[in-house]
């Protein structure tokens, strides 16, 4: 929305007053002094008129397409994140709403709407996560029958959820999680003797990445997009 009509929408002011206000430079944006009316504000600017905040900043919502190299945190002290792809305000209130391994690509979701996040990353909401594998060995017939069934993984106090396995070739197939334990996918394949070369997240359940978003570049999800999240799976 235009800056003049969001505070004018968020004010007693009218549509003029607030033109004037921002002529005389007491309207920030982020902070930053802002002298254009047109400036486009978007749900996680901040917006403040002679120091005091006007309106509240919404929940903010973003999908990455993650190159490798980059660690889904939100600080590391060797690599660089994937908020520091980010050219936006106030990234600490910023969460990756399910990792990916520092050499996985693809869809990464980030968000300030922790309950948007939980339902995205808790195992009972059964977010379906697909992700294209490429393995150093053939993917055997059974491959899809063992991972419908469940695998027991080192260390786990539970069997894996079911998952979908459709092959694309002898060693390229998409796998579909409905949960995110650590290096799940790696290591489903390690427990059925083959080995992961190349993992890439193509979508979060309706949420896909699609090819027109290039690698270390994101955009803001659209509304369908975020509600798409919250209508699927239980309650819980
Ligand atoms: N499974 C993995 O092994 N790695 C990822 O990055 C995501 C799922």
């Amino acid at each position: 929305m235009r800056l003049d009509k969001y505070v004018s929408n968020s004010t007693d002011h009218s549509r003029v007053q607030v033109k004037r206000l921002i002529k005389a430079g007491a309207i920030k944006v982020n902070d930053n002094d802002c002298s254009n009316t047109s400036e486009n504000i978007t749900a996680g600017d901040l917006v403040t008129l002679h120091g005091e905040l006007v309106g509240r900043p919404g929940p903010r919502y973003f999908m990455l397409n993650k190159p490798q190299g980059y660690v889904c945190a939100t600080r590391d002290g060797l690599n660089p994140t994937v908020l520091d792809l980010l050219d936006e305000p106030r990234l600490g209130e910023l969460q990756v709403a399910g990792r990916l391994d520092l050499d996985t690509t693809g869809l990464v979701l980030i968000t300030d709407d922790g309950k948007w996040n939980h339902a995205v990353t808790s195992p009972k909401r059964r977010c379906q996560k697909i992700y294209h594998v490429t393995t150093s060995r053939e993917i055997s017939a059974d491959s899809g029958a063992k991972f419908a069934e469940g695998l027991w993984l080192d260390g786990e106090k539970s069997i894996t959820l079911p998952a979908t396995l459709e092959t694309i070739y002898s060693n390229e197939c998409r796998v579909g999680l409905s949960e995110g334990r650590y290096h799940q996918v790696k290591r489903m394949f390690a427990a059925i003797g083959n080995h992961v070369e190349n993992l890439h997240r193509e979508s979060v359940g309706a949420i896909a990445l699609g090819s027109d978003l290039e690698e270390g570049c994101y955009r803001v999800l659209t509304q369908i997009e975020i509600d798409s999240i919250l209508s699927a799976g239980d309650s819980a």
